[in-house]
């Protein structure tokens, strides 16, 4: 119907969509910009087509699937799965992380976390303010710098070797920055495979304690020893509470089983604890009990052996393939377990055009920068085995070759 002097109408064609205006925004958020974006691409799944070297999570064959499907299935059928438990989390899981950290520990110290990023944020964010600086050794996980910045802490990049973080390196910056927070994965780090030495673990942990600071043990290869064993958690070794001990299970079973144990002494865990409540309230208990029922299966020492047997083979494929293919390349001593290498790109290539010249022959591989606070001090990709096949990391090497060598270096 029509009104006089009522003007004109344009009427919107049903179905027709019309572009949201959120220009508004910009103003609203801020520059902010950026915060985990280098993360999405560590939770994408791979596209069946794709050589997915990018990623530090096992692929599905070498998942304990059907472990977990029947333990799933059985806490599904549980009242209990559905209800409230202790915040804290399921009393015998955390029993169970307790005895991973140390002797010494009990279920009363422990907090599970829906995974491990989200631990590292609650830790950064609750026992950190903005503005504060937290200790990290370089380089570290992308996720671990992700929650550090969101967190709006100052991150302080301290230098290791082959044996690991630097004692002396630590010492100092904790002089210089007064940090009271320090975050380290002794075993195999991501992404350079390091295994802290044991005759650093003592100073390590004496500076820690002179300068009253906590050290976040982020031990998330704790399965993935395929030589002899590493050290036990720098928590064992601590016993006045200065190391907060956390332990995921996404990495061993799989990504979507979002559980994580911390582990800490003192009135720090009360701090986490209160934390959590406000961010979450507490984890699905049915994914608590289904990760109990797994741990505790029959059928998990057969899942790890049978895990470390591949993940053997694949990393003999892939130091193989790469020697024979990138002579130019430089790797280091092949750790003796967890799931990456971390290869140094020869002069002249840098690691962001590798990377993206892989992506567009289906290869996906991690550029090096991602991992340090500050500057590179060179070029280097981080080349995962956890999630391809021997056949495919040959062909992953055969790619990463005819982009890298044959004397067409790439150049940023
Ligand atoms: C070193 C390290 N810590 C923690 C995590 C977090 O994993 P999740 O949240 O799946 O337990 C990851 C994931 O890749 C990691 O590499």
């Amino acid at each position: 119907m029509t009104r006089p002097g009522s003007g004109t109408y344009t009427a919107v064609k049903p179905g027709a969509t019309v572009a949201a205006d959120v220009s508004w925004q910009t103003l609203a958020l801020g520059s902010r910009a950026g915060l985990g974006a280098e993360l999405e691409r560590l939770v994408e799944a791979p596209p069946p087509e794709v050589i997915p070297l990018s990623s530090g999570f096992l692929d599905e064959r070498l998942q304990p699937l059907g472990l977990l499907a029947a333990a799933t299935a059985r806490a599904a059928r549980r009242p209990q799965g559905w209800n409230r438990l202790p915040a804290q989390g399921l009393p015998e899981l955390r029993a169970h992380f307790a005895a991973e950290a140390g002797a010494s520990f009990t279920a009363a110290n422990v907090l599970v976390t829906t995974g491990g990023q989200a631990a590292l944020s609650a830790v950064f964010r609750h026992l950190g303010a903005p503005g504060e600086p937290v200790i990290v050794e370089s380089p570290t996980y992308v996720g671990a710098l992700a929650a550090a910045r969101a967190a709006g802490l100052v991150l302080v990049p301290v230098p290791g070797d082959a044996q690991g973080v630097l004692p002396d390196a630590l010492e100092d910056a904790l002089d210089r920055t007064g940090a009271r927070l320090a975050y380290l994965q002794p075993r195999f780090s991501n992404p350079a495979g390091v295994v802290l030495a044991p005759q650093r673990r003592g100073p390590l942990l004496e500076a820690i304690a002179r300068h009253g600071a906590f050290l976040v043990e982020d031990d998330w290869m704790r399965d993935f020893d395929l030589g002899p064993p590493t050290p036990p958690p720098l928590a064992s070794a601590d016993e006045h509470g200065h190391v907060i001990y956390l332990r995921s299970l996404s990495k061993p079973i799989a990504p979507g089983l979002r559980v994580a144990g911390l582990v800490a002494r003192g009135p720090v865990l009360a701090r986490l604890r209160h934390g959590r409540l406000s961010d979450d309230l507490f984890v699905a208990p049915v994914l608590q009990q289904a990760a109990l029922d797994v741990l505790t299966a029959p059928g998990w020492s057969r899942h790890l052996g049978s895990l470390r047997r591949a993940l053997r083979e694949r990393r003999a494929a892939l130091v193989g393939a790469i020697g024979r293919f990138l002579p130019g390349c430089v790797l280091p001593p092949t750790p003796p377990g967890g799931v990456h290498l971390w290869l140094r790109l020869p002069d002249g290539c840098q690691d962001t055009s590798v990377a993206e010249a892989a992506a567009a022959r289906d290869l996906l591989v991690s550029p090096g920068r991602e991992y340090f606070a500050g500057e590179p001090p060179g070029e280097f990709l981080r080349l995962s085995y956890a999630a391809a096949d021997p056949p495919a990391l040959l062909r992953a090497a055969e790619i990463l070759a005819e982009i890298v060598g044959a004397g067409a270096p790439v150049t940023g």
